[in-house]
């Protein structure tokens, strides 16, 4: 069931739903999650299981503002503090140490626990209407509302479409980011980016005056991040990243026999098929963010079998998309 999320009502009515236990979806800046009350933790083994999610892979917690973090976190760096000055609400979650006793279930038991403050009106509207609730609600565990592998949604429909009509989802239109959000890693002395995001790793420097250190200039034990699992961000067609010149010499060998085939271009192209979808990239990295996921669906719904994409430009802006569509590559 869709509501408005504009309307008081919803939001209440959402709220109540959380307060009781049950799973809604959640329109964010970033992309729609599947939520749940942080602190019940049969609730929250209710997304694992509609998710297809394993369960040693963390949810993050979603709180009305930064007062939230010392519910759940034992421990906040400067460099962390920093980083809420600098960006929240918005699409930054923290990785912090967490408070013992707090959102167990959500953290799949690990000693740390990651934090979000959505900048959405609906996200927040909901947030807060939850503290107001007796009991309260003080913060809410919300994957992104898909089947575990899957594209993210960022539409209500997506969301009703992925995982059925019985849940109940506000609409709070499409998503403004269309990519999750960043996650840094604060609980190694220095930040450490585990998913890039429309929050750039030039940003993170800028807030905090540090360069985020890769996954992969990290050892081992690294805490998993699902959306660091190479297979991720999948749609049923398989997906291809070529440079321009690639992608012309691809397209030149099948000539006017090519089909089913979805192309998400920068450069110019030619092609002798009628039967391509050429899907021209935005020329800047939020816009391309954007429509990404909505478009991979529908390319699928469009019958591709196969997705050609032009690698997007090596720059710290582009790292979110280029992140999402490797994976997606990945998957096939
Ligand atoms: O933009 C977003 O972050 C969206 C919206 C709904 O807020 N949520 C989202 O959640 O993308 P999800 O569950 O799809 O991704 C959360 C990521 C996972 O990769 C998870 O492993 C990682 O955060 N994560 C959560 N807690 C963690 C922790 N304590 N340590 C390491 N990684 C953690
Ligand atoms: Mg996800």
């Amino acid at each position: 069931m869709i509501l408005d999320g504009k309307l008081d009502a919803s939001v209440r009515a959402a709220a109540l739903a959380l307060q009781a236990g049950q799973l809604i979806g959640l329109p964010t800046e970033t992309v729609y999650g599947l939520a749940a009350d942080s602190d019940n933790d049969a609730a929250v083994a209710q997304i694992f299981s509609a998710k297809g999610r394993p369960a040693d892979h963390p949810l993050i917690v979603h709180v009305a503002d930064a007062a939230g973090v010392q519910r759940y976190a034992k421990a906040v760096p400067v460099f962390a503090q920093q980083l809420i000055d600098a960006f929240w609400p918005g699409p930054l979650t923290l990785i912090l140490p967490r408070l013992p006793g707090a959102a167990i279930a959500s953290t799949a038991g690990q000693d740390s626990v990651g934090l979000r403050c959505p900048s959405h009106p609906v996200a927040q509207a909901v947030l807060q209407a939850c503290q107001q609730l007796q009991p309260p609600v003080w913060g809410v565990s919300a994957p992104s509302a898909n089947r575990f592998g899957r594209v993210s949604p960022t539409t209500a429909a997506h969301v009703a479409a992925e995982l059925g009509d019985g849940l109940l989802v506000l609409d709070g239109g499409a998503c403004d980011i269309g990519i999750e959000s960043t996650i840094v890693d604060c609980t190694r002395g220095v930040p450490v980016l585990l998913r890039p995001g429309a929050i750039t790793r030039d940003d993170i420097e800028r807030a905090c005056g540090t360069r985020p250190l890769s996954m992969q200039e990290l050892t081992a034990d690294t805490p998993r991040a699902s959306g660091t699992l190479l297979a991720h961000y999948a749609p049923s067609a398989k997906v291809r990243l070529m440079d321009a010149k690639q992608l012309q010499s691809a397209l030149d060998v099948l000539g006017a026999d090519a089909r089913h085939i979805a192309v998400y271009h920068r450069s110019p192209l030619r092609s002798d098929s009628r039967h391509l979808r050429l899907q021209p990239m935005p020329g800047a990295p939020l816009a391309a963010a954007r429509e990404l996921f909505g478009l991979l669906r529908d390319f699928d719904d469009w019958g591709a079998k196969l997705i050609w994409i032009e690698t997007p430009p090596d720059s710290a802006d582009w790292e979110g998309v280029s992140d999402r569509l490797q994976r997606a590559a990945a998957a096939g």
